[in-house]
């Protein structure tokens, strides 16, 4: 059983908390009636919500037309990148993979176990292995233009696809360790995911309408940063928002909490790339 009442004054002490039903009550906020919006439907499955249930309707325009969505700009530049040759070996991805619609349905599975590290890998991880091992070029930094391109692309050939992680067997010991982050207070702030994103969403933060911190919608355009971001760079906000020290993006801690994510995500479509504010 969840402790709302801990948590909530742990919000409230911490001077975080609006009142709640500030969202109904306040059409001043930037949210506006955004629970009369039928596109919700489609990003709700069973007792899952994703981001985009919480998301402004302006943001929700924009990620819903390829032409406004601003992450499509990344999205070309995966387009070229994918074609093109690079490294000792004078590959490119189209070389081995062919069409990139031979990718539909390869992202929602990740992060994956590996055997050949005995560990878990993200997305950015394997394109790296291919990289690296295959190609003879240079790995792409986490948070660079190139990596966010090609992991957008690559997500984009599975959109509308339900996410479908496996936590069963030789992923199971990593499920644990991300979920017990998830639950893990930490910070200056003394607060754990989720007393934020399970006991909270529907609430305001600040200027902020809290959702369940889903990872379907990943790399997403957010327009505070101006740009497109990892899943990791958004769990080292919400680390550093409570003043708690961030983990490297691409870290063992940030990917096997990125499989706990993923897993409550489960069944949500695959919104990549997303927009939020
Ligand atoms: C103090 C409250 C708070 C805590 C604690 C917190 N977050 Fe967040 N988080 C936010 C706010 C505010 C946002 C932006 C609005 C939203 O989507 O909830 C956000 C957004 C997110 C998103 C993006 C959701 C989307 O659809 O774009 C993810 C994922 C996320 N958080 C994960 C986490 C994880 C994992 C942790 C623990 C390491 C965490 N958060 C801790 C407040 C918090
Ligand atoms: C020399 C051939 C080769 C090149 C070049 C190559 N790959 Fe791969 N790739 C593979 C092989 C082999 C695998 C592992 C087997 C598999 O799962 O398909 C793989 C796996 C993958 C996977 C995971 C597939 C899955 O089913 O889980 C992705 C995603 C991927 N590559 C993307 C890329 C991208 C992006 C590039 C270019 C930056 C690239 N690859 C370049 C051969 C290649």
């Amino acid at each position: 059983m969840r402790h709302l009442g801990t948590a909530f004054l742990g919000l409230a002490a911490a001077g975080l908390l609006a009142a709640a039903g500030a969202v109904a009550q306040d059409g001043s906020t930037a949210y506006g009636d955004i629970m009369n919006d039928p596109r919700i439907k489609d990003h709700i499955v069973g007792d899952k919500h994703s981001g985009f249930v919480y998301a402004t309707l302006a943001t929700r325009d924009m990620q819903e037309d390829d032409f406004e969505n601003p992450a499509f700009t990344w999205v070309s530049l995966g387009e070229e990148l994918w074609d093109k040759q690079d490294g000792a070996m004078g590959k490119s991805c189209a070389a081995c993979h062919g069409a990139p619609e031979s990718l539909r349905g390869v992202s929602v599975v990740y992060p994956k176990y590996r055997e050949s590290t005995g560990g878990m890998a993200a997305l950015e991880h394997i394109v790296n292995e291919c990289r690296t091992e295959r190609m003879g070029a240079d790995p792409w930094k986490w948070e660079s233009d190139q990596m966010l391109g090609m992991t957008a692309f690559v997500k984009l050939q599975s959109r509308g696809m339900p996410i479908d992680v496996s936590i069963d067997g030789p992923a199971r010991p990593f499920f644990e360790s991300g979920r017990d982050f998830f639950f893990q207070r930490r910070g200056q702030l003394d607060l754990a995911c989720n007393m934020c994103h399970e006991d909270h969403p529907g609430d305001m933060i600040r200027a902020d309408l809290l959702s369940y911190g889903m990872g379907n919608g990943f790399p997403t355009y957010r327009l505070k940063w101006q740009k497109l971001g990892s899943l990791h760079r958004r769990f080292a906000g919400c680390n550093k928002n409570i003043r708690a020290q961030p983990y490297a993006r691409g870290s063992d801690e940030y990917t096997n909490l990125e499989l706990f994510v993923m897993w409550r995500s489960n069944g949500l479509p695959s919104e990549a790339p997303a927009v939020r504010r």
